[in-house]
């Protein structure tokens, strides 16, 4: 492991190379990354870098996004396969069938979508501002996709009709985090807050006591009057960081299955090849990034 830590440090010098990784990933992963964060943040940090070459320790739609957000840069994906299934569950025919049947309402899609789905949205979102965009809608009708929990989270903290498209998406790993789960672990750690992400399932959601994004999560974690124990709903890769910057706090995954695979796939190993050969690359259509990037911008244009 040393070799290899020293092999990716060379490199990523050489090359002038940054590497972003997400909170779900392994944690030898997040301790040799030049960042870690949630989706948005990691949006964020790919575009204000000066490396040319970005190693990016995520799934797809989120390296995909970096590579739309900076056309003169190198997204390198350490493995291809790390594909989130979520994103694939919404088709862009499905979009555009809902379009027509509701040609008043705004598209808000998540960020865990295909680029080409993105094209066809008015706005993106992430995990850390959806009630905001969608709030910020001119519609009062939202269509929004693809996950079915966080168009919940979404209609229940607007005053909006949204509307989920399609009906049944949902993230496998935070759907597997049922109520009995949550009960077992209360019951196991009575004076522990539930802190969920809102990929979780509306009856979780609605017993926790703070929802948030994985960044999120964390900052409320480390407030010193937030509570000092913690039950997580989330990929418990997040568990790594919460115990690294809040060794003083206790935390406890509601459930030790929710494990994303595809989050797991990059490996110190596949990052060094990734930086040495600079391939796997991401790429995006031309005319679909350009339409892509407008709908990511408005994101941001919205939070700032
Ligand atoms: P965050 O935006 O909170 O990092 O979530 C992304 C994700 O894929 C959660 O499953
Ligand atoms: Fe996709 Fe769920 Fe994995 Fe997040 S945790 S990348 S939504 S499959």
């Amino acid at each position: 492991m040393m070799k290899q830590i020293e092999q990716i440090e060379r490199l990523k010098r050489e090359k002038n190379a940054i590497i972003l990784a997400h909170n779900y990933q392994r944690a030898e992963v997040q301790d040799i990354a030049d960042f870690v964060g949630d989706s948005l943040e990691l949006a964020r940090k790919a575009m204000g870098t000066t490396s040319e070459l970005i190693i990016f320790c995520g799934v797809d739609f989120m390296a995909e996004t970096a590579a739309i957000l900076n056309p003169d840069k190198k997204v390198v994906i350490p493995d291809k396969g790390a594909i989130c299934p979520m994103a694939q569950q919404l088709q862009v025919e499905e979009l555009e069938a809902m379009k027509r049947r509701y040609p008043d309402a705004d598209v808000v899609l998540y960020v865990n979508t295909l680029a080409e789905s993105k094209a066809l949205a008015d706005c993106i979102c992430t995990s850390a501002n959806a009630r905001e965009i969608v709030n910020a809608m001119e519609s009062e009708t939202v269509l929004f996709g693809p996950d079915r929990n966080l168009a919940y989270y979404a209609g229940k903290t607007t005053s909006k009709k949204v509307i989920p498209i399609p009906q049944h998406g949902l993230c496998p790993s935070h759907h597997q985090i049922v109520m009995s789960d949550v009960i077992e672990a209360k019951n196991a750690h009575p004076d522990a807050k539930v802190i969920v992400h809102p990929e979780c399932i509306p009856e979780v959601q609605d017993i926790a006591d703070y929802i948030a994004s994985t960044s999120g999560m964390v900052k409320i974690c480390k407030m010193p009057a937030s509570g000092d124990e913690f039950l997580i709903g989330t990929e418990i890769g997040l568990l790594h960081r919460l115990k690294k910057e809040a060794p003083d706090k206790k935390f406890y995954p509601i459930s030790t299955t929710a494990v994303c695979p595809q989050m797991k796939m990059h490996t110190l190993e596949k990052i060094a090849s990734a930086l040495d050969r600079e391939e796997p690359e991401v790429t995006v259509p031309a005319g679909i990034k350009d339409k892509a990037r407008r709908a990511i911008e408005r994101m941001f244009t919205i939070i700032d």
